[in-house]
């Protein structure tokens, strides 16, 4: 497949023309690093069960071994460095007046890449809060103890992520909207697209009428309803897209 083969021109002209751009990405941009997926075969689903262990009746129940869980998750995330896909959507932000990077990973792999705009649907797992008061931990080193430390308030610490049946971060929710419907294009990045309410965002901007463009190496629920989708490893296809985008800004 050449280069100019993977876009269509109509694309690329959205693209040189697009003041505000807004990027939703899933677990599929980290799998090039080697962070596992979600729903694929060697997802952390099949592993891990998470949906027993993410949950707060899970942590009530058994602090010490949710904590364990994410301290072995958190070891595979230091041993992994951005790929290519994060760096390019880091380059790509340089070109627009407004670009927003909306994420449901919590790997911080985005930040990690150089990205300065990124909001985290799901929170990230490299910090903590106390499941009492909601105090936020910094301090990475606290996740190298053996059970879950304590707040001053004495309640138990836990990663500051999103568990099942708990409600997005409102702020986070309230800026991944206003992008979604106030970009020229959207970008959905490596994600199923089937968890709500991250799913709805390449939607809204439909309805809004963006131009919305979905990268993923298989179709997706929404690959139907997107104005273009683009198969391919993120790794491998957005380098050539900050590539076919050419020097400077829109
Ligand atoms: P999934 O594991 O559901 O989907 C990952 C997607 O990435 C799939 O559609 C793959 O086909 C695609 N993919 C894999 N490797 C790829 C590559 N190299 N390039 C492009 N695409 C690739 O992960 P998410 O959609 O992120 O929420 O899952 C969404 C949410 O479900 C997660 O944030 C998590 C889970 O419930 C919470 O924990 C709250």
């Amino acid at each position: 497949m050449t280069e100019n083969s993977l876009f269509s021109n109509e694309f690329l002209r959205k693209m040189k023309s697009a003041k505000s751009v807004a990027v939703l990405t899933g677990a599929g941009i980290s799998a090039e690093s080697g962070v596992p997926t979600f729903r694929g075969e060697e997802g952390l689903w099949k592993k891990f069960k998470p949906e027993e262990l993410a949950t707060v009746d899970a942590f009530l129940s058994n602090p010490k071994l949710v904590w364990e869980w994410y301290r072995h998750r958190r070891q595979i995330l230091k041993e992994v460095k951005p790929n290519a896909g994060h760096l390019a959507l880091r380059d790509l932000e340089e070109k627009f007046e407004k670009f927003t990077l909306i994420t449901q990973n919590i790997d911080g792999l985005h930040q990690r890449a150089g990205s300065r705009r990124v909001v985290e649907l799901h929170g990230n797992i490299r910090r903590n809060r106390c499941q009492n008061c909601g105090r936020i931990y910094q301090d990475v080193s606290l996740e190298e103890r053996e059970k879950p430390p304590t707040c001053t308030c004495h309640g138990l610490l836990r990663p500051d992520v999103v568990w099942f049946g708990e409600s997005l971060p409102p702020e986070a929710i309230d800026q991944a909207f206003y992008a979604a419907a106030h970009c020229d294009v959207f970008l959905s990045v490596g994600t199923s697209a089937v968890v709500y309410p991250a799913a709805y965002l390449p939607l809204i901007a439909l309805q809004y009428l963006a131009y919305v463009v979905e990268f993923n190496i298989e179709p997706t629920a929404i690959s139907h309803q997107v104005s273009e989708f683009i198969q391919g490893k993120t790794g491998q296809v957005l380098p050539q897209l900050v590539k076919m985008m050419g020097p400077g800004t829109s």
